[in-house]
């Protein structure tokens, strides 16, 4: 029998980029340091097993079909996407070890789903391209869990590389390497905010189809297609004010990753910097994904010197990046420590983060 392989995919934080992906937009996000690792073994009997390590748990299954929405799923669902495109893999242990915190906007769900396809595709010898990896993994989120997100989460996880952020065009889903490697004066921070995503589900499912209400009321295939110079225009025919509220973020955020990326080439990190608080301003208030404490870590962020701050990810919680002066890190640990508990949040956990490898470049043959 096959000896056993591993498969590994790093979460992710967006940049900048919010709910862009799903409107045929851009998106800049970089890999981290935490990773998924699922180890594939055959099996001779055809059933499949999934654990997992940190769940101390382990399921034995007989058949596969979609709409499980249990954490095994994100493992068996690439399995399922396998064998829907008319690969044959027989029975196997998935074994999943995932150091992604969970429910923190870094692609948690995406990284296990990454590494569990470079697992399968060495096990089965298959060569699947990067474009093919991305494709059923993303299956496994989308059809077998039924989670209606957008195309960045995997394509960060599997296509990322190392000191680089990548900016992904999410219409023809090409990305480009863009060199993201911090001075040493500044840090990236990540605050895990600790929010519950209460009800996340339905209000990701809400801006998405408030979208494509939009993009149809305006004439064009998605709101991409609708340039920062016709926004106005735009703006002025669309009779609800939700639309004209979502259409105004996707539009600006969309010119803000092609800024940020100027910025990053002209090493200008001020400028970057406000490009993220501008995208937190308008998650706030034009697109109503934040919540008072992620809000409250961006203040407090920018009250400390921070360059630029915002929420990363899905929204209604998660994590806060900040772009911080290195020397005023430990006064922004305090202070946010401090506020939260003025507030009688939960306390903060703070890390700082680079950009890491993706899934593909932690596989050697690749
Ligand atoms: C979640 C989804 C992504 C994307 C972001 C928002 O992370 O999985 O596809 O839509 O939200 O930018």
């Amino acid at each position: 029998m096959t000896e056993s392989v591993v498969g590994t995919s790093p979460g992710r934080v967006n940049l900048i980029g919010e709910h862009t992906d799903y409107n045929d937009g851009f998106v800049l996000p970089i890999a981290l340091g935490h990773v998924a690792r699922v180890t594939a073994q055959p099996r001779g009997d055809g059933v499949v097993r999934v654990s997992s390590a940190q769940l101390g748990e382990s399921v034995e299954l007989d058949a596969l079909a979609p709409g499980p929405r249990a954490w095994w799923g994100y493992v068996a669902g690439v399995l399922w996407a396998l064998r829907e495109r008319g690969h044959a893999l027989g029975g196997v242990d998935l074994d999943l070890d995932s150091a992604v915190p969970l429910g923190g906007g870094l692609s948690s769900s995406a990284a296990i789903e990454c590494a569990t396809v470079l697992a399968l595709d060495f096990l089965a010898g298959l060569g699947l391209s990067a474009d093919d990896l991305a494709v059923v993994a993303q299956a496994a989120e989308n059809d077998f869990m039924g989670v209606p997100t957008g195309p960045m989460d995997q394509r960060a996880s599997l296509w990322c590389t190392t000191d680089h952020a990548l900016l992904l065009d999410c219409r023809t889903l090409t990305g480009r390497q863009v060199p993201f490697a911090l001075p040493e004066d500044l840090v990236l921070v990540l605050v895990d905010t600790r929010s519950p995503h209460v009800l996340a589900d339905g209000h990701y499912a809400q801006r998405r189809t408030a979208c494509a209400e939009a993009a149809a009321a305006l004439g064009v295939p998605a709101l991409r297609d609708i340039a920062v110079a016709d926004l106005p225009d735009a703006l002025a025919r669309l009779a609800d004010d939700e639309h004209v509220r979502r259409v105004r973020h996707v539009v600006t955020e969309n010119a803000r990753v092609l800024d940020a990326v100027d910025a990053l080439a002209s090493g200008d990190w001020h400028a970057f910097g406000r490009l993220l608080t501008q995208s937190h301003d308008s998650m706030r208030d034009d697109y109503e994904i934040t919540v008072p404490t992620v809000d409250l870590a961006v203040e407090t962020a920018l009250a400390s010197g921070a360059l630029g701050a915002r929420m990363t990810g899905g929204g209604f919680g998660g994590t806060v990046i900040a772009l911080l002066p290195a020397d005023t890190l430990d006064a922004f640990s305090d202070a946010v420590v401090q506020a939260y508990a003025e507030r009688g949040f939960d306390t903060p956990r703070i890390s700082t983060t680079r950009a890491g490898a993706g899934g593909m470049e932690l596989t050697p043959r690749r």
